[in-house]
């Protein structure tokens, strides 16, 4: 068996000891590297998901170039949509759209039930080539966006405001919005697993619009799903991450879900979240991306703040609270990694109980 130079992230996710805090960052690759504009001049974005050889070179940029401490396999979370059937365009700076969204027991009847291993192989394929060429460097990530946020972009056809055709959905046809629920569900569910066959290391589920809903009904719409793909999961020992954006309301009952880790954006100090629920699982974040906009002294303290607001010992990995912006300067997140990977060792060395 081949063992990984650099295990410090799994490490931190299983809470296990580390000599320094690992960091890694949310779209870290991505439109910011003026590398990765580069591949995207030779390729549309699916045409680039679609070929291994261009995912296994863009997922590894960040790595050469930025020297984070885990890779995140290049691609989509609607991906997945797009295998059930359903026509995926990625417009430039509009993001992307579904033309033909669900609107009805029809269209969710002809959402095909999918093998992953057929539908995903590429996804699979580049999974195996990025494993190859890591060359044990540092781990890969494996992902996949949550139900609900699938089901959003599968029923509005594109990002949203208001949200209401989905509530509208939710509210006046919650036996479809389950069905719909429920197949995405053992999609994702399969998906993940082949993704850890191919050679992931650990996977993150994005529930990027879970804090759309109310606490009570996050639980009924999103959470219940999470929990079942998580129950289903072949774990081997993979640490699962717990992305949900906005949901600090349920930080208890995420810490609860069987996630190893579970994510925060920056609407909470990290040291009171792990007051509350740090014994449970590790926890991811939280640095707000547009603190890359400042300068890099100024990124430097926030990012001390954050490291002390953590405290000291394993069971942090720092990260954005979202994905990184397109147009930060690639020098302030390099800036920022070196100064986690150096500043992090006082709250892990043996030495620390010395620190005030
Ligand atoms: O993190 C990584 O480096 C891996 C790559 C990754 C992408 N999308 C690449 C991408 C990951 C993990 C995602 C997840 C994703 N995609 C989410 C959940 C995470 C989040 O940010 O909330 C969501 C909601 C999507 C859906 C999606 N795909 C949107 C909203 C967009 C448009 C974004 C924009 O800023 O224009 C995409 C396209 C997309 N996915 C791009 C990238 C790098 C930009 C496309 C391009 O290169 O032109």
């Amino acid at each position: 068996m081949t063992v990984l130079k650099n295990d410090l992230f799994l490490r931190a996710c299983k809470r296990l000891p580390v000599e320094r805090t690992p960091i890694w960052i949310m779209r870290q690759a991505g439109r910011y590297l003026p590398e990765y504009r580069a591949v995207r001049k030779k390729a549309d974005f699916l045409t680039l998901c679609k070929t291994p050889e261009l995912v296994a070179e863009v997922t590894l940029q960040p790595v050469d170039l930025i020297g984070v401490d885990a890779a995140i396999i290049f691609s989509d979370i609607l991906v997945v949509p797009e295998a059930m059937g359903m026509h995926l365009e990625i417009y430039e700076g509009r993001g992307p759209v579904f033309p033909n969204p669900i609107r009805n027991e029809a269209d969710a009847k002809a959402l095909k039930e999918i093998d992953p291993g057929i539908e995903l192989k590429y996804v699979l394929d580049a999974v195996a080539l990025t494993k190859k060429e890591l060359n044990q460097r540092v781990p890969l990530i494996g992902f996949s966006g949550s139900p609900w946020t699938l089901l959003t972009y599968m029923v509005e056809g594109q990002g949203a405001k208001t949200f209401s055709i989905v509530k509208n959905l939710i509210y006046n046809n919650p036996a479809l919005a389950h069905a719909l629920l429920d197949k995405i569900a053992n999609t994702v569910a399969n998906y993940l697993n082949a993704k850890i066959e191919a050679g992931v290391d650990a996977v993150q589920l994005f529930d990027t619009w879970g804090g759309i809903l109310s606490p009570h009904d996050f639980v009924t719409f999103s959470l219940s799903y999470i929990e079942k793909i998580i129950s289903r999961i072949k774990r081997k020992d993979i640490p699962i991450i717990l992305f949900a954006k906005g949901v600090h309301f349920s930080f208890q009952q995420l810490a609860e879900s069987g996630a190893d880790v579970v994510g925060l954006d920056w609407s909470m100090e990290i040291g009171d979240v792990r007051k509350m629920i740090g014994d449970k699982v590790a926890l991811q974040g939280n640095m707000d991306p547009t603190v890359l906009y400042a300068g890099q002294e100024q990124i430097r303290q926030e990012a001390i703040r954050i490291l002390r607001s953590f405290g000291h010992g394993t069971g942090h990995v720092f990260n954005l609270g979202h994905g990184i912006l397109p147009d930060v300067p690639p020098e302030n997140l390099k800036a920022l990694v070196r100064c986690v990977k150096e500043e992090s060792v006082q709250f892990h060395s043996s030495g620390s109980e010395f620190e005030s």
